[in-house]
């Protein structure tokens, strides 16, 4: 079995080809071809934490695993991260046990990725400002995944904390060449901005509808449980609603779920899922002035091709640890 740590998997994995693989995965969705169970959330209500249980199988690409991820959001106050996952890869012929493998950066990488995809069909062709509101772990490959995507010239950052704020600013502009503004609040990053990256932990809105202005492309991957949202029920309202998958997000994305609730709008408002738009089912954006919003809460699909990708990738550049159960 090869032991794959955060070191090794930083060296293998590049946005680009992460981005690809996590299309190729959601047409396979389409095409019925993949296997993915609606994943087993446990709340750890003692510790404030949930544990989600992610397994999932691509026929085509025989990508077998799970992925066993938690949530803490109040993990950074003790210096250790909201988000932790490890990956379990198996071979699909044989059941037999072949990689095991840091999954926090796993997930960062493919939650990026898919917010990378939905921003190749959604966002404007001529998107260059990029505004982020969160600038936590998940933030850094979401902007990474946008920069792939379209030619991004500024960005604009606001966290709650304003040195988190900053330290991104100084990474991320170092990482990419881009000018990225420190502001001081979330309706000064929404009305600067062609896409937007809401990547919070926050309970309740930090977007609001009124600030969004017209032809922007919203990425909103935050996900604290279902009574919590990141976006006001005017931003859905406002925008041609495409999700990562129907019964994932009705069942757990509180963003839906509350204006669902508050009879603003009702299931049928989801224009599509990520997947048709990659199949050509249905159609991305259709003029410059309408609001895309792309909601994720994650699926395992998305961990599966991107821990093969990792594992095919170590073996032919010899990264990683043989270890014997
Ligand atoms: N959709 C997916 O597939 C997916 C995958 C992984 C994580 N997530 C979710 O993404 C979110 C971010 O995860 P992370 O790993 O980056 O966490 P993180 O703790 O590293 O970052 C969250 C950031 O949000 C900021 N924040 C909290 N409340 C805020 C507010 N009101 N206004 C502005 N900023 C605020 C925090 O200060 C922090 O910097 C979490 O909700 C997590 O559950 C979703």
């Amino acid at each position: 079995m090869l032991l794959l740590t955060r070191e090794d998997l930083e060296k293998v994995l590049a946005m680009r080809e992460v981005i690809e693989a996590v299309e190729k995965a959601f047409l396979e969705l389409y095409h019925e071809k993949a296997k993915v169970p609606l994943r087993t959330i446990l709340e750890v209500e003692k510790h404030n934490g949930f544990l989600l249980y992610m397994p999932s199988y691509l026929e085509s690409s025989e990508a077998l695993a799970v992925k066993v991820v938690s949530l803490y959001p109040e993990n950074p106050k003790k210096g250790i991260p909201s988000v932790l996952a490890s990956i379990l890869l198996n071979d699909p012929e044989t059941g037999k046990p072949l990689a095991f493998m840091e999954g926090t950066y796993i997930t960062a990488m493919r939650t990026g990725a898919a917010s990378g995809v939905a921003t190749k069909y959604l966002a404007r062709k001529d998107a260059k400002t990029v505004g982020i509101i969160g600038a936590g772990v998940q933030a850094r490959t979401q902007l990474w995944a946008v920069y792939e995507v379209r030619n991004i010239e500024k960005a604009y950052v606001y966290d709650i904390n304003k040195e988190k704020s900053q330290n991104f600013a100084d990474e991320m502009s170092k990482k990419f060449g881009v000018e990225i503004d420190v502001v001081e609040s979330p309706k000064e990053v929404a009305e600067n901005s062609d896409i937007l990256i809401i990547a919070t932990t926050a309970r309740k809105p930090v977007l609001r509808g009124e600030w969004v202005k017209e032809g922007t492309h919203i990425n909103s991957i935050g996900w604290v449980g279902k009574d919590a949202r990141e976006l006001d029920s005017e931003t859905v309202k406002k925008s041609k609603l495409v999700v990562d998958s129907r019964e994932g997000v009705l069942n757990e994305s509180g963003d839906i779920i509350i204006p669902i609730k508050e009879g603003i709008i009702d299931e049928t408002y989801i224009y599509a899922e990520l997947s048709e738009l990659v199949a050509g089912a249905k159609k991305g954006r259709d003029n410059d002035r309408e609001i895309t919003l792309f909601k994720s809460v994650g699926l395992a699909i998305e961990d599966a091709i991107t821990a093969k990708l990792a594992y095919e990738k170590a073996l032919k550049l010899g990264i990683g640890t043989h270890i014997e159960l």
